[in-house]
């Protein structure tokens, strides 16, 4: 055996022992450059064929090819395993465990009073109304004078108003959009009207100085109380259910006649909404011609219909963003 056989078959060795000893690709492309690189150990070792004789150049440059092959061909091998077993660490690294318990956070949800209005909102639009929105800050025309209250009207004292120091007022009622809608529209008309509303009332468990009504108004030819009561009555039911409801004889500016509607809570009556016929006068305020269109209106508490509801027994609870009421719902 020549010379360069012996340090061909030695470098073989020894390259393919580091080969497979090498743990990362760093160390594997070192390798690669140390044994088979332009300057590398194969490269030296040829470097002296230049003095073999001719019959031995072709078989140790056979030798050397087949030396090179085996060596990338371990190399190749080799950085497949170590990239490999990268993504395989990689990817332990990075491994979910499903099973962990998760971080709890505190979920959220609607209001009972919003989730209420949405509620109701729902049955009228199922009726066929849409809705319609007006300010909270509201001038005297709207919330009063236009709905047919006089300036020394005793009904006026019945709204124990607050007063902005422009002399506007904020709105005690969503009455206020009746007037605001059917001044920019004309009949027919079907309409629920949701809002907030203020007025200098004493707060106890069925009063407080901020409260939401939901308004409805309906105007066309040949609307009778009767339609009223209908609609009423499909709405309690669509609430609540079979419930002990009844209609009292009242009396609002706005509406002739007048009834309040009362449902059982609690093993009393509690009034739930005002309503009655539109007075002509209120149609004739809008320019509709009371001769030709009658209509209907009712505005419903929307607290007193969340505590019937839900059977809350103080309407302040509704209002004190306390977590352990409000999650029960
Ligand atoms: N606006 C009245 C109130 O706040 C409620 C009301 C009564 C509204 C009769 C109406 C109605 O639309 O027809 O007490």
């Amino acid at each position: 055996m020549s010379n360069l056989e012996t340090q061909l078959a030695a470098l073989r060795q020894e390259a393919q022992q580091a080969i497979a000893n090498s743990s990362t690709l760093e160390d594997l492309e070192q390798l690669r450059i140390k044994y088979l690189g332009k300057k590398g150990s194969l490269s030296q070792v040829l470097g002296g064929m230049g003095k073999l004789s001719a019959e031995e150049r072709p078989r140790i440059g056979a030798l050397a090819n087949e030396v090179k092959d085996a060596l990338q061909t371990d190399l190749d091998q080799k950085r497949a395993a170590l990239q490999a077993a990268q993504i395989e660490a990689q990817l332990e690294a990075e491994a979910l465990d499903v099973t962990m318990p998760g971080v709890y956070r505190l979920q959220g949800h609607t209001h009972p009073l919003t989730s209420t209005i949405d509620r109701m909102i729902d049955i009228f639009v199922g009726l066929g109304y849409t809705v319609a929105t007006g300010p909270e800050m509201e001038t005297d025309y709207y919330n009063f004078e236009a709905l047919n209250f006089l300036p020394d009207h005793p009904a006026r004292d019945m709204q124990d108003t607050l007063y902005l120091p422009d002399g506007n007022i904020l709105r005690t009622h969503t009455s206020s959009v009746q007037i605001r809608y059917m001044e920019e529209n004309d009949p027919p008309v079907r309409i629920v009207m949701p809002g907030r509303c203020y007025r200098r009332d004493t707060v106890d468990a069925t009063h407080s100085a901020v409260f939401h009504q939901l308004e409805i108004l309906a105007v066309d030819e040949g609307l009778t109380f009767t339609d009223l009561r209908g609609t009423i009555k499909v709405f309690l039911e669509a609430m609540f259910g079979e419930i002990p409801i009844r209609f009292r004889p009242s009396f609002f500016p706005f509406t002739e006649p007048s009834a309040e509607v009362d449902v059982q809570w609690r093993g009393r009556w509690l009034e739930v909404m005002g309503c009655g016929m539109v007075d002509p006068n209120v149609l004739k305020a809008v320019g509709y011609d009371p001769e030709v269109y009658t209509g209907f209106a009712a505005g419903l508490g929307v607290e007193r219909i969340a505590m019937v509801l839900h059977q809350i027994d103080d309407i302040r609870r509704l209002y004190a963003s306390d977590l352990r009421f409000l999650k029960q719902f």
